[in-house]
């Protein structure tokens, strides 16, 4: 039975982690050869990636622990530059296994393709004669994917939606289950080819014809409880709630909730060079539904102890995209041992509570800058100069005196320099 809650994981020398890893994922030397660096993105395939190219970035990965969604353990691979936000995932996946680890549902992969109908002579007329042909229109979306089809998944329904506006205008809202796609290229594919009939059978001309990234047909909602002892106490979880409420009736705090939600998310859409972008503009637009708002919920249950949920689209996919040209995102996937893209969005959206979670306690424990500058301080120390052991005896030595700037760092990069030189002499 796997288990993901590896304790001390963080303070294991690297190769101990990678092989750790490869233990719990079943990781073959190939892919050990990617964590340690000896195979990647090749500059090839990079350069047939994107137009005028010229090199690649790098992003740190790491592992966060713990992960316990329904039922099943997950050791969780994150891509990002800042500190603090795996470790804080680690920490509030920590405490939901505790209480059973996170509960999640995820909705049918159903994504909304929009064709834009403009000139239509009689638009309430066009309407009716649109939604006529309903069973024709999907057919002809169908021929555009067989193996949607041989799975009973593909385009599904269809709506006609318009705006008071602009009169002469409909929109065609087409319902794709894309599987384990994320979907973008069938569901603009399919737009495509059925525009010609749209055209014919309204009267008007087609406009755009594209998916829409507010995929809220495409749900996922995860919930976990956080014992109140394990947090800090009934003060600390009454205060979470009051963040929420902040976050609920503040949109400038809203905005600062839902980037933290997102540190989570994206960290792992990267890592498995997943559209990054989508997901970011589905989920605010959604948290914009009704008045943008907090895509978290926090509330105390009768025992005090703290119920974190979340609801968010989660347009992802295990299949397609440009995962395969990356053998880290590909390795990340294996890490992941998701099987389908709504297993991957129950990951995803633990993930964003976790880290949400995480970050709400510390603000209202202690504040974000205890724990995240504590661990922004190996940064610090690198920055001022520091090479090898040096990066961790400057930086333990500048939270233990808790002046963790890179003032201080320079400083102390100097005296440990000039002791050496002085005891060499
Ligand atoms: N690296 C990785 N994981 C770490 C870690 C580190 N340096 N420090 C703590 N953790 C995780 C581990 O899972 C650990 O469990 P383990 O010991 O079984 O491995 C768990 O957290 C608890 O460790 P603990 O030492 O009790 O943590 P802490 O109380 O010192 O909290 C943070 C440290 C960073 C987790 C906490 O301050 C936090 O959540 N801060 C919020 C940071 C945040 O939200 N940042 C993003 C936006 S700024």
């Amino acid at each position: 039975m796997k288990n993901s809650a590896l304790k001390d994981f963080h303070k294991k020398h690297l190769k101990e982690r990678i092989r750790l890893v490869a233990d719990f994922a079943n990781l073959s030397q190939g892919d050990v050869d990617v964590l340690e660096g000896r195979r990647n993105l090749s500059l090839e395939t990079a350069e047939s990636m994107v137009e005028n190219f010229v090199t690649k970035i790098e992003i740190p990965m790491g592992i966060a622990t713990n992960f316990l969604i329904n039922g099943k353990d997950y050791l969780i691979p994150m891509a990002i530059e800042e500190p603090s936000v795996i470790a804080a995932c680690s920490y509030a996946a920590k405490i939901a296994r505790q209480s059973g680890g996170f509960t999640c549902y995820a909705s049918d992969p159903l994504m909304i393709g929009e064709i834009q109908i403009i000139d239509i002579p009689n638009p309430d007329y066009a309407r009716i004669t649109l939604m006529k042909n309903r069973e024709k229109l999907l057919e002809m979306a169908n021929e555009k994917s067989k193996s949607l089809s041989q799975m009973k998944a593909g385009a599904k329904d269809l709506y006609i939606t318009g705006y008071h506006d602009d009169q002469d205008v409909l929109v065609l809202n087409l319902l794709v289950d894309v599987r384990d796609a994320m979907g973008a290229n069938i569901v603009n594919t399919m737009c495509e080819y059925i525009a010609p009939a749209v055209e014919e059978i309204s009267g008007g001309k087609v406009n755009l014809r594209i998916l829409s990234n507010l995929s809220d047909r495409r749900m996922v909602h995860c919930s976990a409880t956080f014992k109140t002892d394990l947090i800090g106490g009934k003060e600390v979880s009454r205060r979470i709630v009051k963040a929420y409420s902040f976050a609920k009736n503040d949109i400038h705090r809203a905005a600062t909730h839902n980037k933290g939600i997102m540190n989570g998310i994206d960290a792992v859409l990267i890592a498995t060079l997943n559209d990054w972008r989508a997901v970011e503009a589905g989920a605010h637009s959604y948290a914009s539904m009704g008045g943008y708002g907090p895509l978290t919920r926090f509330a105390l249950d009768s025992k005090g102890d703290v119920i974190g949920s979340i609801s968010i689209p989660m347009a992802v996919g295990t299949v397609g995209g440009s995962m395969r040209s990356s053998p880290v995102a590909m390795v990340s996937m294996k890490i992941l041992g998701v099987g389908s893209s709504s297993e991957f969005a129950q990951v995803l959206a633990s993930v964003g509570l976790a880290q949400n979670f995480a970050a709400v306690r510390a603000l209202a424990n202690e504040g974000i800058q205890h724990g995240h500058m504590k661990l922004h301080s190996r940064n610090i120390a690198i920055a001022a100069g520091a090479k090898g052991e040096l990066v961790d005896i400057i930086s333990s030595r500048m939270v233990k005196e808790k002046n963790i700037s890179p003032s201080r760092a320079v400083e102390l990069l100097e005296q440990y320099l000039h002791n050496n030189s002085d005891r060499k002499e």
